[in-house]
């Protein structure tokens, strides 16, 4: 059986992934993005300092492998960035970087480019998305005229295939009175960065293998949340990629059967960044304290993360989906100057009871009424508690709470940003 780990946000993103993806990494051989790209903002603190990713998996500071699949869209200048930057604060050696010869580019002057005309386009029904070009390059790659990680090794054929991604691009930019990009620019841009990345590109799932087969352990790092799965989430206010469990198998090229331990993130409430409907949205003054106490900030753009109670009927729902085998409630401090926490556990549409997996489009969620239970707060600080013993009584009672409602064991408590910040109940274990 495999001791490998897949950690997945069950919510709408900003879980905390990045913080756990660090803490459960000490004893891996590799950390592993299977998709999505630089839309993703990950953020660990280890003695005070913060470190922030978007596109490398966050175990790199325990000294992993870090490893970008096929399934991730890869803003080279992001990454020679992170890079770069990583090399300056970071005082442990790093194993080393992989990035799988398969992962589609986001070109800059094309993809992100792309993804604010669309926005645009949309008007009022605008995603409010990252604006990071992820949509389009997820249109490239599934159109198959994507270039490709790989594809900066063969200067010989590059050409051809910037002038195919070109022809498309340029034929919409001309509809739209937008100025046509040069292949010259484009290629010039990318033989720059394939002299800085080629010595990372490489096979990945190959390498993931050969770590299988001499016993390591592999951590795989989600971005984004289940609520905004392509197929599965509040459609169409969501991200372009599978954000489920599943998409490991496809996203870092393994088998379905090496997702090991499945470990489901949730943030002892809800937050939500850009458009689309949020059932238990908070407007008022507790909404402003969630946002203030949890420093519910973007990393990536910035923007102020709308808030709410938690919501255990989409939470129960994303954990089914991909199979998960323990949680971990992020954030709990957060909400320790509460007198009364509400959660809801479920939802009237068109004044029916929706089954348990009821379709999350954003159209059905617009509808949803949440039916709330109220518990009581604790009023006590619970802030970098390591010990599960020294929680508060009502503390204790909300988290049994949640456990209860999903049907699944909270196996770690987080309770600070720090990543010692946290109870650990049990190990991720199959
Ligand atoms: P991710 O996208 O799922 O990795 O989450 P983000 O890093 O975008 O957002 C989580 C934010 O909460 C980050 O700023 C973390 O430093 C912070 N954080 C993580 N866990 C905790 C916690 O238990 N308590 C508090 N107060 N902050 C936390
Ligand atoms: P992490 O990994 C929260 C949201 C955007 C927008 C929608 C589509 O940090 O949890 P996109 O740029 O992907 O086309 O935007 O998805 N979104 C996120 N929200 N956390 C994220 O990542 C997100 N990545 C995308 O705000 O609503
Ligand atoms: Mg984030």
């Amino acid at each position: 059986m495999t001791n490998n780990i897949t950690i997945i946000g069950l919510q709408w993103g900003d879980e905390g992934k990045g913080k756990l993806t660090d803490f459960y990494s000490k004893d891996a051989a590799a950390v592993v993005r299977f998709q999505g790209g630089n839309n993703a903002g990950h953020t660990v603190i280890i003695d005070g300092q913060a470190y922030k990713f978007n596109l490398l998996p966050t175990g790199i500071l325990q000294g992993k492998l870090a490893v970008i699949g096929s399934g991730v869209v890869l803003n080279m200048s992001r990454i020679i960035e992170e890079i770069n930057d990583l090399r300056k604060s970071l005082s442990v050696s790093f194993d080393g970087i992989l990035i799988s010869e398969n992962a589609s580019l986001i070109i800059p002057g094309i993809h992100p480019e792309m993804d604010a005309i669309q926005e645009k386009a949309n008007g009022n029904a605008s995603v409010g998305t990252t604006g990071r070009g992820n949509g389009p390059a997820y249109m490239d790659k599934a159109g198959r005229f994507t270039i490709k990680a790989g594809d900066l090794l063969s200067l010989e054929t590059l050409p051809i295939k910037v002038e195919k991604l070109l022809f498309l691009h340029n034929a919409i930019r001309r509809g739209l009175n937008e100025k046509e990009i040069k292949a010259e620019d484009i290629l010039n841009y990318l033989k720059k960065c394939g002299e800085i990345l080629s010595p990372y590109i490489g096979n990945v799932s190959q390498r993931l293998y050969d770590i299988k087969k001499a016993g390591g352990q592999i951590v795989f790092e989600g971005a984004q949340g289940s609520m905004l799965d392509i197929d599965h989430g509040s459609f169409p206010m969501v991200t372009s990629s599978n954000t489920i469990a599943a998409q490991v198998s496809i996203g870092a090229g393994v088998p379905p059967s090496e997702l090991g331990f499945v470990l489901g993130i949730v943030k002892a409430y809800t937050t939500r960044v850009g458009e689309g409907s949020f059932p238990t949205e908070l407007t008022d003054t507790t909404g402003e304290y969630l946002r203030t106490a949890g420093a519910e900030f973007g990393v990536t753009t910035g923007r102020p993360r709308r808030c709410g109670w938690l919501d255990t009927a989409i939470i129960a729902r994303s954990a089914y989906l991909s199979g998960v085998n323990g949680i971990t409630v992020t954030k709990l401090d957060v909400l320790d100057e509460l007198s009364e926490i509400q959660v809801c556990t479920k939802y009237k549409i068109n004044d029916q009871s929706p089954p348990f997996l009821f379709d999350a489009k954003d159209e059905v969620l617009q509808k949803a009424i949440p039916i709330y239970t109220t518990l009581k707060g604790w009023k006590t600080s619970t802030k970098g508690l390591k010990d599960i013993s020294k929680l508060p009584l009502n503390a204790r009672r909300y988290l049994d709470f949640i456990e209860k409602q999903i049907n699944v064991p909270i196996i770690s408590i987080s309770t600070g940003p720090e990543r010692l910040e946290t109870i650990e109940i049990a190990k991720p274990i199959l």
